[in-house]
C-alpha cells in the first residue's frame, strides 16, 4: 500500500546521542515559520530554545507541541544526568514548568508535560540513579511520539470510512501530518484514502493572520501528491454554496466533556456555514485533546496573540499604526455544530461524554 505520507518531512523527532560522542542526545523540530520556502531544522537542548520554538509556532499543531514539550523534558534531564537523581528530577520539573507557560489552549501540551512528571516521580520513587532516570524519561517521550503517530493512524482508518470516492473535503488550519507526529488527524482520512487508492481532493482555507493553510496545508498536501485548492478563508462560504465541499475535517486542540471543540480561530465561522449548507462538519483529535475538566468550551482558555500578526502579517504594514486589534488564537465550536467526534477509538456522536483528560492513558 502507497504511504503518501512519508515523503513530508517530521515535525519532531528524538535525536540520540551517538556511542562515544559528546554530542548529547537531542530535539530536532522542523522550523515551520520558513515552510514553504525552506525546510530548515533546529536542533537543541535547551529547554529556553523550545520555548521559544514552541511559542512563536515553529513547531506547532497540539500534539506535536506535546510532543516536543516531552522531549524538551528528556533533553533537560539528560543535561543533568551525571549529576545524580535529585538534580536529574529538578531538571526535569525545572523545564516541565518553563515549558507548560509556552501555550495555553491545546491540552496535549500538559497532557505530555504532566506525564513526563508522573514517570520521574515514580522511577524517583523505585529508587533508581540518575542516568537511568534520564534515559526512562527519552524513552517515555519516545514513546509518545509513537503513540500520537499510532493514534493518528487509527484516526485516518475511522475517518476515511465517512469519505466516498470522489469526495472533495474542506480543512481550516494545518491538522496534518506537520502538526502531529506523523499522518495528522484532519488530514489522516485523506492519507488513508490515498493509500487505499481512492480519489479525494482538498480544499485549504489559508487560515488568517498566521496562515497555516496556505504556508502548512496546502504544501504538505502537494508534497504527498493530494489535489488541493487554496481559497481565501472568505470563500469557504461561496464554494459550500456551489456545492463542491461533501464534509468538512478539522483538528482540535481541546475538546471539553460536552463535545465543544476549541480550534483555530475562524473554525466556528466554518462549522456555521456547514450547518446552513448541510455538510457534515467533523473534529478529528487523538484522546490527548480531550479534558474532561472542562465541562464546557467556555472553560477552554484561549490563548490572545499579538497585534503585528494581524496588522504585519505580510512582511509589511497592513493597518494604519496604533489601530486597535483582537486576535484570539482559537474559537470553540459548539458540540451541536459537530457532526462527529473522530479520535482513535472510534466515530463519536451527539451527546458527547468524553472522559479523557491529562492524566488519562
Ligand atoms: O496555532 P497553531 O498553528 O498551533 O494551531 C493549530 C490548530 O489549530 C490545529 O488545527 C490543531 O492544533 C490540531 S493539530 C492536529
Amino acid at each position: 500500500m502507497k504511504n503518501t505520507r512519508r515523503q513530508i518531512p517530521l515535525s519532531v523527532e528524538w535525536i540520540p546521542d551517538e556511542a562515544g560522542s559528546a554530542v548529547p542526545g537531542r530535539v530536532r523540530i522542523l522550523d515551520q515559520t520558513l515552510l514553504p520556502l525552506e525546510t530548515r531544522y533546529i536542533e537543541t537542548t535547551d529547554t529556553d530554545v523550545m520555548w521559544e520554538a514552541i511559542r512563536s509556532l515553529r513547531v506547532r499543531g497540539a500534539p506535536a507541541i506535546g510532543i516536543a514539550a516531552a522531549m524538551g523534558v528528556a533533553a533537560a534531564a539528560q543535561a543533568a544526568a551525571h549529576e545524580g537523581v535529585a538534580s536529574v528530577l529538578a531538571a526535569a520539573e525545572r523545564a516541565a514548568d518553563r515549558l507548560s507557560t509556552s501555550r495555553p489552549t491545546a491540552v496535549n501540551l500538559f497532557w505530555a508535560i504532566e506525564r513526563m512528571r508522573m514517570s520521574a516521580r515514580a522511577a524517583c520513587d523505585g529508587g533508581c540513579d540518575g542516568k537511568t532516570l534520564a534515559g526512562l524519561l527519552v524513552a517515555e517521550a519516545c514513546a509518545m511520539r509513537d503513540k500520537d503517530a499510532a493514534m493518528c493512524r487509527a484516526i485516518g482508518r475511522h475517518g476515511v470510512a465517512l469519505l466516498k470516492d470522489g469526495d472533495c473535503v474542506l480543512t481550516h488550519c494545518n491538522a496534518g501530518g506537520l502538526a502531529t507526529s506523523e499522518f495528522g488527524t484532519a488530514l489522516a482520512p485523506v492519507y488513508e484514502a490515498a493509500a487505499l487508492g481512492m480519489r479525494i481532493s482538498v480544499f485549504a482555507d489559508e487560515t488568517r493572520p498566521l496562515l497555516q493553510g496556505a504556508r502548512l496545508t496546502a504544501w504538505e498536501l502537494r508534497q504527498a501528491g493530494i489535489d488541493v485548492t487554496l481559497i481565501c478563508d472568505n470563500t469557504a462560504a461561496q464554494v459550500m454554496k456551489e456545492g463542491r465541499i461533501n464534509a468538512v475535517m478539522v483538528g482540535a486542540d481541546r475538546i471539553a466533556a460536552n463535545g465543544d471543540a476549541a480550534n483555530k480561530v475562524g473554525t466556528y465561522g466554518v462549522a456555521v456555514l456547514a450547518k446552513h449548507h448541510k455538510i457534515p462538519f467533523y473534529v478529528l483529535a487523538p484522546s490527548s485533546t480531550f479534558d474532561a475538566k472542562c465541562a464546557t468550551g467556555a472553560d477552554i482558555p484561549i490563548e490572545e496573540r499579538a497585534a503585528e500578526e494581524v496588522t504585519e502579517g505580510f512582511g509589511r504594514r497592513t493597518a494604519p499604526p496604533g489601530v486597535k486589534v483582537y486576535s484570539p488564537a482559537f474559537d470553540v465550536t459548539p458540540a451541536e455544530l459537530i457532526a462527529g467526534i473522530i479520535c482513535e477509538k472510534g466515530v463519536l456522536r451527539v451527546p458527547y461524554r468524553l472522559a479523557g483528560n491529562v492524566t488519562s492513558d
